[in-house]
């Protein structure tokens, strides 16, 4: 399905070149420029709640049952009437299309050439008709209300018709983070458009000649096709900040965006056990406890450690996803025991896509998968449906099973 990389003229993904998600995250450090590179990376401000993400499975261990054969194990399960081969989402990944060419649909077709689900992000670089032309797997749309209501329901018809089964609404965006690295590699003077602002910061695009040919034979900066303002047309990229600022989603949204969309809606940015039973409240299917990969308050819990109070809270009411800091296969196993039905990643695919495109895309998905069945098979659980707290030790003062 994919192109090989040396046809591509990008670095190969294969074993022992890349073996974890971290080689891939190397590889698409070498592949981008340094703008693009820290828009995957960076987080907000201290990156606290980044770091914090990934170091919360760290304080998870196992408590193994040995001598156990597990031949074979099951992966598979459902998720808001999908059925996926693992318990994995590739989360949405604004502005894909800056990674690789064709970003949202190189990405959407390797999550459904392995059975997963594809959330595509509002703010894609690729029109939603042909990021669902590329994939035969589940396709999940994420809202943001960039372009006011009139341009959400069109998005919204847009994305029913085009065979998107379930909306995921993104809560946590009244404003965009305070990602420093961004700043400090001119994304605003870049976006500007303006040559004398632009010049001090296009070096660093001009240093990675094989990324900026595949950009410019792409089209170079895109607009966004699936926010469309009537009569204006896509937004421009320069303009997505501001309005950010002004499509803040609130819980009376919830309401008419339940309507329109009229199928399975999941929220995405769930912090705390209040916002969780708001959710079910709101008559959500779903939710996903998210800090945004640490991209937006800096300084909040990490999510695994949100995770047991949601599921306490509002688990036999609704799917409760998670995602932040999974890096690993073993991430995955560790929120699966504290309850989370499935998760998603963003970071783990989106260094995979910088790296080398789908074929990246499909060797992560490869490599969570490889560790999951690995961890299973250590742990001596035959199946992902049978994972509780009694296969791990948690940190003390965390809540009790
Ligand atoms: C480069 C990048 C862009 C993102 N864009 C969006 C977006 O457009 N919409 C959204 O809801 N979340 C977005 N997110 C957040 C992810 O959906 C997800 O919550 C986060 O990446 C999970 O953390 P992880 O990267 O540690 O897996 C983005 C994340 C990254 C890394």
């Amino acid at each position: 399905m994919f192109r090989s990389a040396q046809h591509d003229n990008v670095p190969s993904v294969v074993s022992p070149r890349v073996i974890n998600i971290e080689d891939l995250r190397r590889a698409a450090k070498r592949r981008l420029p340094r703008v693009v590179f820290d828009y995957i990376d960076g987080g907000a401000e201290d990156e606290q709640t980044l770091r914090a993400n990934c170091h919360a499975f760290e304080g998870v261990t196992f408590r193994p049952r040995c001598a156990v054969a597990t031949p074979a194990c099951e992966l598979s399960v459902s998720v808001l009437g999908a059925s996926l081969s693992m318990p994995l989402i590739l989360a949405p990944v604004g502005s894909s299309r800056l990674m690789y060419p064709r970003g949202e649909e190189a990405a959407a077709g390797a999550a459904g050439a392995a059975g997963i689900a594809y959330a595509l992000s509002t703010l894609s670089g690729c029109r939603l008709e042909d990021v669902a032309a590329k994939s035969k797997g589940p396709l999940w749309y994420q809202l943001y209300l960039v372009g006011g209501r009139d341009c959400a329901l069109s998005a919204i018809e847009r994305a029913k018709a085009a065979g998107f089964s379930v909306l995921v609404v993104t809560i946590d965006t009244a404003v965009s983070g305070m990602r420093e690295r961004d700043l400090r590699n001119g994304v605003k003077e870049l976006l500007s458009g303006n040559l004398a602002s632009m010049l001090p910061f296009v070096s660093q695009l001009l240093i990675k000649p094989r990324w900026l040919a595949g950009f410019l034979t792409d089209g170079g900066l895109m607009k966004f096709p699936n926010v469309v303002i009537p009569e204006k047309g896509p937004m421009l990229y320069a303009d997505v900040t501001a309005a950010l600022e002004h499509s803040v989603v609130t819980w009376d949204d919830l309401e008419w965006i339940r309507q329109a969309w009229g199928g399975p809606i999941v929220i995405k940015g769930i912090h705390t056990e209040d916002d969780a039973r708001r959710a079910v409240n709101a008559g959500a299917d779903g939710l996903v406890v998210s800090n945004h990969g640490g991209r937006q308050l800096d300084s909040v819990a990490p999510t695994l450690r949100i995770l047991p109070e949601v599921v306490a809270s509002v688990g036999d009411q609704i799917e409760v996803l998670l995602d932040g800091g999974i890096r690993r296969g073993s991430d995955i196993v560790k929120a699966l025991c504290l309850g989370a039905r499935a998760v998603m990643v963003g970071r783990a695919y989106a260094y995979g896509l910088g790296a080398a495109g789908g074929a990246g895309v499909a060797r992560a998905i490869e490599i969570l998968r490889a560790d999951l069945v690995r961890t299973l098979k250590l742990l001596g659980c035959p199946s992902i449906a049978e994972l509780d707290r009694s296969y791990i030790d948690v940190p003390a003062g965390w809540p009790a099973a």
